[in-house]
């Protein structure tokens, strides 16, 4: 299909020179357009186009663009006194406070100023498009353009439609956006969109653990690094957003689904807003940020001691890992290349180790008539993880535990112990990572691709939760909240029907 995207010609006008205007105005210039900014507060327009074109500058000075590129883009950048002046844009993006009156009033006032064919564009994280659309004469050239913090860094644009917005106008925009070398994707306009809903149990279940003890915030944020591969802990990611604008954006959310458990705020997080602990910005959140304090150490076990007669189960690919690193390190093993039935892990000594299936460690060995049961979490990579939680039953010996931890560290892993909670850190974390994608889908907010692409473009996971799950085998996952629903009796935990459709069709998310 040939593209939709506005020429270059094409004039593009931003409103609100905040971070965001700033941001897009950047990028537009950036990719060739005549940029219009204006902003009702005296001066701000000016101060931004100044700033623009100093990381123009910037850019040109570390060669990431030539000096005449540099100074043709900043060119490009002009002020607007007024909305009037904007009469020959054809795309209007508006990033202006997020208040569902102002964006109604401006648009409505821009229809009257504006061509027919002009489209207007909200860069709105939390308001419905169908809302402020249904305030205009010709709600069907209205859409989301919503792009990410900080604009010209983060690649995903998601292309938001609301009831009213046509097609070619989403297909314009998206090809726009792919022309300025966003990575946009189609979504519908719902609570959070993809992106500020998909990623709530990021937080949500590292609240969750944190409220039940699971262990302390360094603790959890190392393992969701150094196991999970994410970028930042949920804890320092939350520090840095700030406690106030996250709590903010769980609970519209949470209220706009109309309460769906799935979302519930956390009241450890309630309490950091009460207190003013708003994270990076003000000095103190989960950690302390004032100058010169010193960053709380994740806590890892002490090296344990080898025990002889080590069995592994390479049939999982965490048994298959450890099989690799534990050669690698000359440390003898017997090896069982079959899958075992309750994805059997190891076995030292009287120890059992089985990857986790979202029932607690002292449940399974329950279960299984075995005392000394150790759990462990999921990694993204088990070959190259450079950690990896654990968990023991109540009936298990701490020397049990610590000839498993043995197993670990000898293949090169450090091991956080964390209390026995269902589904451990990433295990949890990332089915219900995945759920959330899996019920958008079904919902038709986007299909499995963009669900993916949002997540990995707009908040930089290290692999799409779809795509996750895939790996992980969906009948895990399934099993895995399946078993969170039981052991919580919570419909938090509650399976999303397609992903029991596939488990049941044996169909992958991404065929
Ligand atoms: P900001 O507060 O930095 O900037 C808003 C600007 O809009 C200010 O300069 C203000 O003077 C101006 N303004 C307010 N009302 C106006 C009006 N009626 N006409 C013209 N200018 C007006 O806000 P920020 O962070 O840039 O956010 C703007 C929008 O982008 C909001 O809708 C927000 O939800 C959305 N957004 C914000 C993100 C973020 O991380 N900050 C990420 C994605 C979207």
């Amino acid at each position: 299909m040939s593209t939709q995207a506005l020429p270059t010609t094409a004039t593009v006008a931003v409103i609100g020179a905040g971070a965001m205007g700033a941001g897009i105005a950047q990028v537009a210039a950036q990719a060739g357009h005549a940029v219009q900014l204006l902003d009702l507060k005296p001066g701000a327009a000016a101060q931004a186009i100044a700033g623009i074109q100093k990381t123009f500058t910037r850019l040109a000075e570390k060669g990431r663009m030539t000096a005449q590129a540099a100074s043709e883009a900043g060119a490009r950048v002009s002020l607007a006194a007024t909305a009037a002046e904007l009469s020959g844009a054809a795309l209007v993006v508006e990033a202006v406070v997020e208040k569902l009156d102002v964006k109604q009033q401006l648009f409505a006032e821009l229809e009257g100023i504006v061509s027919d064919d002009c489209i207007l564009a909200t860069n709105t994280s939390s308001i419905s498009i169908t809302a402020i659309g249904a305030a205009l004469r010709r709600p069907q050239r209205l859409l989301g353009m919503h792009f990410f913090n900080p604009a010209p860094l983060m690649a995903l644009v998601e292309v938001v439609s609301g009831l009213a917005t046509e097609a070619a106008v989403a297909q314009a925009v998206h090809d726009t956006a792919l022309d300025w070398g966003k990575s946009p994707v189609f979504t519908k306009s719902s609570p959070g969109f993809i992106v500020n809903r998909c990623a709530r149990p990021y937080y949500a279940e590292a609240l969750r653990l944190l409220s039940e003890q699971a262990a302390d915030p360094a603790t959890l944020d190392a393992v969701m690094r150094e196991a999970g591969g994410f970028r930042m802990g949920p804890f320092e990611l939350m520090d840095l957003i700030g406690h106030d604008v996250n709590f903010a954006v769980t609970r519209s959310v949470f209220e706009a689904h109309f309460g769906d458990p799935r979302f519930t705020p956390s009241l450890i997080q309630q309490e950091l807003v009460n207190a003013g602990y708003f994270g990076r910005k003000s000095g103190r959140g989960f950690y302390d940020h004032a100058a010169g304090a010193l960053a709380p150490a994740p806590t890892t076990e002490a090296p344990a001691t080898l025990a002889n007669g080590l069995a592994l189960w390479t049939g999982e690919a965490l048994g298959q890992a450890l099989a690799k690193r534990l050669t690698a390190a000359g440390v003898p093993f017997t090896a069982h290349d079959v899958r075992h039935n309750d994805a059997r892990v190891l076995r030292v000594g009287e120890t059992l180790v089985h990857l986790t299936d979202g029932r607690s460690a002292t449940q399974r060995a329950a279960d299984n008539s075995h005392e000394a049961t150790v759990l462990a979490d999921l990694t993204l990579d088990p070959l190259t993880a450079r950690g990896i939680a654990l968990a023991r039953a109540d009936h298990c010996s701490e020397a049990a535990f610590k000839a498993a931890v043995a197993v670990f560290q000898a293949a090169g892993l450090s091991v956080a112990r964390l209390d026995d909670v269902p589904g451990l850190a990433v295990m949890r974390t990332v089915a219900m990572l995945a759920n959330e994608a899996a019920d958008a889908v079904s919902q038709g907010v986007c299909d499995a691709a963009a669900a993916d692409t949002a997540m990995c473009k707009g908040v930089n996971y290290p692999i799409g939760p779809l795509a996750w799950a895939d790996a992980i085998g969906l009948p895990q996952v399934l099993a895995v909240l399946d078993h969170l629903a039981k052991a919580y009796g919570e419909d938090r935990y509650r399976a999303s029907l397609l992903l029991r459709r596939r488990v049941a069709a044996r169909r992958p998310f991404h065929d």
